[in-house]
């Protein structure tokens, strides 16, 4: 995938997620905004990551920096 790909595959890497709602967050895609929870612009740049209502849990890293796009975040932590 691109470098916003990479960014989230690797946030991926580090959450726990129980119910699987991650997993069409394929790498072997050439962009991550087909992927359940991610909204791109039409420029294909990550804009929304939106990870409400999906049992993720772990903790956020600097992968989120590299999300330079981003307009609207929502990480419920535990
Ligand atoms: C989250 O977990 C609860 C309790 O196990 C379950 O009922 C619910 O379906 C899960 N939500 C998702 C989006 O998988």
């Amino acid at each position: 995938s691109n470098e916003e790909g990479d960014a989230l595959y690797a946030l991926r890497m580090r959450l726990s997620d129980p119910n699987g709602v991650l997993q069409s967050w394929d790498p072997t895609l050439v962009n991550p905004c087909t992927w359940f929870h991610v909204t791109c612009d039409t420029a294909s740049r990550v804009v929304r990551l939106d990870l409400g209502n999906s049992n993720v849990s772990g903790s956020i890293g600097p992968e989120l920096s590299r999300l330079v796009n981003l307009q609207y975040l929502y990480v419920p932590l535990r």
